[in-house]
């Protein structure tokens, strides 16, 4: 049985060699985020079902979007039961007038292969293509997202729609790109997903041995005998490395997932089609960066679901997927307004839409889209914001989306081949998120908060920052900030080393250096692999229920949530600051160093310091990297993005805030658009400005 699995696995091609290179098969793009043709650069739409209207309303539909200022349309990612009623008998009439129609009225089209909503016809007749949940649970029809990510059967079906879409659509000269699936998730544990978890540890680790070895399974008696009895888990009390395994599992089966509906694709397509996945919110399902590497390009869903936009929060998502391929990007999808799934969907205040939108196009979106054009008339989201309302005429937002089409048609041309300017960069790691996940220790660690708890105080006063994955090229940036990279391989501190040595500074905030990726603790104490180049160690870390005074060249102010005790063992070591823990383990002891090698520096930050502490700390370090902001002190609310390339550099100024405030704007700024007028920019207001 075993074995007929595991051929199984094996033919349905899931690759399992671990995110391998064997993925770096994507095209090569320049700055600009697509290769459109006489097109606009900045693509503005939304996504349109025509397949839930009578064709008679299509034009009206096409007109009133001309007249939002749209020029694109995402087309087909839910429509698998319109454009294959029955199995094998495929129906694309009516998107090739969908499309003509859209053509008509000056739309480019992306085209979404329909994966993510499988028709009643093939689960009924293949109830094994359905995902099983991790308690055993079958879905069944009636939602979307109910299949097995490894079934093979299910693999072809959703390959052979793609490859029928291509052949079809793939010389289309309007089709500008293609989606996969929509938003890929969860994942599945019926028998063919556990096969494929069985060969991917067995190529992950050759022999059960090894996986026993770096698991440390003599721990109550986890030793495994075979791969077959290790338990597909994602959740409960298991060995962290078999968590963290979960975790490898999932992104290679995605990967495998959207690589094969990319292959399919690009066997018809023209290489100037995209091809694209749209992903979520500070998704922790796979390893993005490495799920990248199939497609050409990047593009995800912005929701702001509580309609309370944090921006700095909110900038740092977008520069995240801005780093999976370290370029531009597409906003696929965002609310015109408020969504449907969350206990209370407030809409976003006057305004707000048109600031969200600048905010990805400062942040490097060279497309923004809207969910959705019109409410279905039925369906679980009839209560979603949209364009028009229920009668079909459009709603109050509508006329703030207008507007912000105009100015993205004006300002196109002026964004073509620029990209978000950045000089420091921060890495993320999926694995270091998720081994802290795993055993957070103090249940307030989260990762993303402490992330961004440095990213805010670094974005605010630098106006730009890249974020990248630990494995990429660090040689461009004066400062590289990790605020928790728990799971550092060899290579990666390798990297860093070599970066040092080259005249950067890295920063490591705590818990950093402590856990191989397997999730075992490195035999050494933190960081682990870069303890040598500190030339300090972390002498115990606590779990703070109560905040914990630090004081230093920082000021002086408090550690919460966490705390690291750090040891200095070379003699140039500097302490830049200590705890004040009266009568407890951590009193006096260092709580952040530095150390000076060669051209460059490391510093190691062991507490999760407040707010006032790490502004402090990010001045010190972008002043000691002679790093500057672009416009210097503005009021909190007022973002700045600056984009450049091809000669030229333009800044996207927004006021956030519900108040005007005052820009002094550099000698030489021109206003291209926008509610910058006295010196003053409006309450919600955005303008675009262009630098000398
Ligand atoms: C997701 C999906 C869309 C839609 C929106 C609603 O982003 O991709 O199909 O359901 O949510 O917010």
């Amino acid at each position: 049985m075993r074995r007929s699995l595991t051929t199984l696995a094996a033919a349905l091609g899931v690759i399992v060699a671990a995110i391998a290179p064997a993925h770096a098969q994507s095209r090569v793009w320049h700055a600009r985020a697509t290769q459109f043709e006489n097109r606009p650069a900045l693509a503005f739409g939304v996504a349109w079902y025509p397949e839930q209207w009578p064709e008679a309303r299509w034009q009206t539909d096409l007109q009133l979007m001309r007249s939002a200022g749209f020029n694109t349309v995402r087309l087909a990612e839910f429509a698998w039961s319109t454009m294959e009623p029955e199995e094998g008998r495929f129906d694309f009439g009516w998107l090739d007038r969908a499309i003509d129609a859209a053509v008509r009225n000056g739309m480019m089209v992306v085209l979404g292969t329909p994966s993510a909503a499988p028709p009643a016809w093939l689960t009924q007749k293949y109830p094994d293509t359905l995902r099983v949940d991790e308690d055993g649970k079958r879905a069944g029809h009636g939602g979307r997202r109910h299949f097995s990510f490894a079934s093979a059967r299910y693999r072809q079906f959703a390959t052979r729609i793609a490859a029928e879409m291509a052949t079809r659509y793939g010389k289309n000269p309007a089709i500008v790109g293609w989606q996969i699936d929509n938003e890929i998730g969860p994942p599945s544990w019926d028998p063919e997903s556990v096969a494929a978890w069985h060969h991917f540890l067995e190529q992950r680790y050759g022999t059960i041995d090894e996986l026993n070895r770096r698991w440390a399974t003599q721990y109550w008696s986890q030793h495994y005998n075979n791969f077959d009895q290790v338990p597909l888990r994602a959740t409960g009390q298991h060995n962290p490395g078999l968590l963290l395994d979960f975790k490898h599992f999932t992104t290679a089966t995605w990967t495998d997932y959207v690589a094969a509906q990319a292959a399919a694709i690009r066997a018809h397509a023209d290489p100037r089609q995209f091809v694209t996945t749209n992903t979520m919110f500070w998704n922790a399902g796979f390893d993005h960066f490495a799920l990248h590497r199939v497609v050409d390009m990047a593009s995800w869903d912005n929701y702001i679901p509580d309609g309370r936009p944090d921006w700095v929060a909110n900038g740092a998502n977008h520069d995240l997927v801005r780093g999976y391929k370290q370029r531009n990007f597409w906003l696929m999808e965002t609310q015109p307004g408020r969504v449907d799934w969350v206990p209370v969907n407030r809409a976003l205040d006057p305004g707000q839409v048109r600031e969200m939108a600048w905010q990805a196009v400062g942040h490097g979106a060279d497309a923004l889209l809207y969910w959705q054009w019109r409410p279905a008339r039925n369906g679980q989201e009839t209560y979603h914001g949209a364009l028009l309302g229920a009668d079909g005429t459009p709603v109050p937002v509508f006329g703030e989306v207008a507007r912000t089409g105009k100015e993205f048609a004006q300002a196109a041309p002026l964004l073509a081949d620029t990209e978000p300017a950045a000089q420091i960069a921060m890495l993320f790691s999926y694995d270091s998120r998720w081994a802290i996940d795993i055993q957070r220790h103090h249940k307030d660690f989260d990762p993303v908060r402490q992330f961004l708890s440095l990213y805010r105080p670094l974005r605010t006063r630098t106006q730009g920052i890249h974020v990248i994955a630990p494995d990429a090229e660090l040689g461009k940036y004066r400062l590289v900030v990790a605020p928790s990279l728990h799971v550092l391989t060899p290579p990666q501190a390798e990297r860093l080393v070599a970066y040092v040595r080259a005249g950067g500074h890295l920063v490591l905030g705590p818990r950093s250096g402590m856990k191989d990726d397997a999730n075992a603790l490195w035999p050494k104490r933190q960081p682990g692999p870069l303890a040598d180049l500190l030339g300090a160690e972390v002498e115990q870390y606590y779990a703070l229920d109560a905040p914990v005074g630090v004081q230093g060249s920082y000021g002086a102010g408090k550690a919460n949530i966490w705390a690291e005790a750090i040891r200095p063992v070379a003699k140039d070591v500097e302490v830049l600051a200590t705890y004040s823990d009266p009568h407890g383990w951590l009193d006096g002891k260092p709580a952040a160093v530095t150390r000076r090698v060669g051209k460059g520096r490391i510093t190691y930050i062991g507490g999760w310091l407040d707010d006032g502490l790490l502004a402090t700390i990010a001045t010190q370090l972008l002043d000691g990297a002679g790093i500057r902001p672009v416009l210097a002190d503005l009021h909190p609310d007022i973002e700045v993005g600056e984009r450049s390339g091809a000669g030229k550099r333009l800044l996207i100024l927004i006021n956030h805030g519900a108040e005007p405030h005052p820009i002094a704007l550099p000698a030489g700024a021109s206003l291209v658009t926008g509610d910058l007028a006295g010196g003053t920019l409006s309450a919600h207001g955005v303008a675009l400005i262009k630098l000398r």
